[in-house]
């Protein structure tokens, strides 16, 4: 399938367009990269380009920008705030911690132990957990972990797959097939103890195991495939991997980091069926706060610190951090898992993400245009449909930003990511309504 391609001057006609819609924006941009490094800021501006819009206001699904705009968000922050913005029983709940605590406290309190019981309960593949501040954090704990456990040093990743920017496991992510792409300053001999393998073939996966006899501490994916479902993995073969890793003494990691607390309250696992030796959490359990946690097995997760006031040292895994298991994200996260438990937000995400989804392709039929969406849960794909190859990129790339600019130059704007939406727990069906005329204003002028 053809990539469009935009002549110069469509391209420069949307983003004067945008210019017109965004000045303080762009004074703010301009103000912004005097100080800071173009990556040292929200994920949100370094994927849009000519320059993000800043904030003045966020409420709900809607956020409304400096120059006045409103905007539904189908960003929302990376997903995290699956319950909208400012949700107030959330806020209460920092607020309380507040009253009680001050802002931080690296003492004990008993929040902590709540956070973890109620994971506890949706997961019980975690029975031990430990709290760190991000998921990227929290997938090189669990590596650590794994290998500390088994005593072995290699992991197997999936190409594509995203845990994160660290140096263990940031190799091949986002794009199967890009390599390093996006992680330049690890030396190339630190990956020589991961093994990263197309998807799907679980052929690949034993071969893999069988060469590294004794070798292969864990397999790490995401669940549901890449940004969760992007690509999906074919049926079955999360069972699979589970059977063949059960076999060979190798642990399970599931990175849940964008699935739990989504796709289901008990995340893919649920869902699947499936029961992984080490969960990784993150993204809206904190309620907002960063946060990141490492549940599993009581066994392994043995093998994180020591509580005998005695010992003569503390590990074999020690992860310190002054942030770990914050109050205010514990007591945001307790609150908004009660809401989950009260409320039908994943269920009216996952309707709202269908209704996006059907509108968009019903909307794409009438222009005769080869774009679709689909969806994984809570979550909307879109895009043409061209095959995931590398050398696509900088064409897709260019579609991308052309969908975004043009979904926010419409009335009100709509907040995309590059080929998927997240869809929260209070978008509307008039929201969603909004939204498909968005993209048929965008669809049409990609097609004019
Ligand atoms: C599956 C997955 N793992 C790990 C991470 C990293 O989490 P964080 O951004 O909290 O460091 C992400 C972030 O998008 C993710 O989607």
């Amino acid at each position: 399938m053809e990539i469009p391609q935009f002549s110069d001057e469509k391209y420069d006609r949307i983003i004067s367009d945008y210019e017109k819609k965004t000045p303080k924006s762009k004074k703010f941009y301009e103000e912004a990269k005097q100080h800071i490094a173009p990556l040292g800021v929200p994920a949100y501006m370094i994927w849009h380009r000519p320059y993000p819009f800043f904030v003045e206001k966020a409420e709900g699904s809607r956020v409304f920008d400096v120059d006045g705009n409103e905007y539904i968000d189908l960003f929302i922050d990376q997903g995290i705030s699956f319950l909208g913005h400012q949700p107030p029983k959330l806020k209460g709940s920092i607020a309380r911690t507040m009253d009680k605590y001050g802002i931080h406290l690296e003492l004990c309190e008993e929040l902590a132990t709540k956070w973890s019981r109620k994971i506890n309960k949706h997961f019980p593949s975690c029975q031990k957990i430990k709290i760190v501040n991000s998921g990227n954090e929290a997938t090189e704990l669990a590596a650590q972990i794994a290998r500390t456990y088994t005593g072995k040093n290699k992991i197997i990743k999936f190409q594509g797959h995203h845990h994160g920017w660290n140096a263990v496991l940031s190799y091949d992510s986002l794009a199967p097939g890009s390599g390093t792409l996006f992680t330049e300053g690890i030396p190339e001999n630190h990956w020589e103890n991961l093994i990263t393998l197309p998807i799907n073939d679980i052929g690949e996966v034993e071969d893999a195991i069988k060469k590294n006899k004794n070798e292969i501490a864990a397999v790490i994916m995401e669940p549901l495939g890449v940004s969760t479902g992007a690509i999906p993995l074919r049926d079955g073969f999360q069972k699979e991997v589970r059977e063949l890793t059960e076999q060979n003494g190798v642990l399970l990691i599931f990175d849940e980091v964008a699935t739990g607390f989504r796709v289901a309250i008990g995340g893919a696992q649920e869902l699947l069926g499936v029961m992984p030796d080490i969960t990784v959490l993150g993204k809206s359990v904190g309620g907002g706060i960063p946060i990141g946690a490492v549940g599993g097995r009581d066994d392994v997760m043995a093998v994180v610190g020591v509580l005998d006031p005695r010992a003569e040292r503390f590990g074999p895994v020690f992860p310190m951090g002054s942030f770990c298991a914050h109050p205010l994200a514990m007591a945001a996260g307790i609150a908004f898992i009660e809401e989950l438990e009260d409320g039908d937000y994943i269920k009216n995400a996952t309707l709202r993400a269908k209704e996006l989804a059907k509108g968009i392709n019903e909307v794409a039929t009438r222009l005769k245009m080869s774009f679709s969406a689909y969806t994984t849960y809570a979550v909307v794909h879109f895009g043409l449909a061209v095959e995931q190859d590398m050398s696509n990129a900088p064409d897709m790339l260019e579609f991308n930003q052309m969908i975004r600019l043009g979904l926010l130059l419409s009335d009100p704007g709509v907040v995309a990511l590059p080929g998927h939406v997240y869809m929260s727990g209070v978008h509307t069906p008039e929201d969603i309504h909004k939204c498909i005329l968005a993209f048929e204003n965008c669809l049409g002028i990609c097609k004019e």
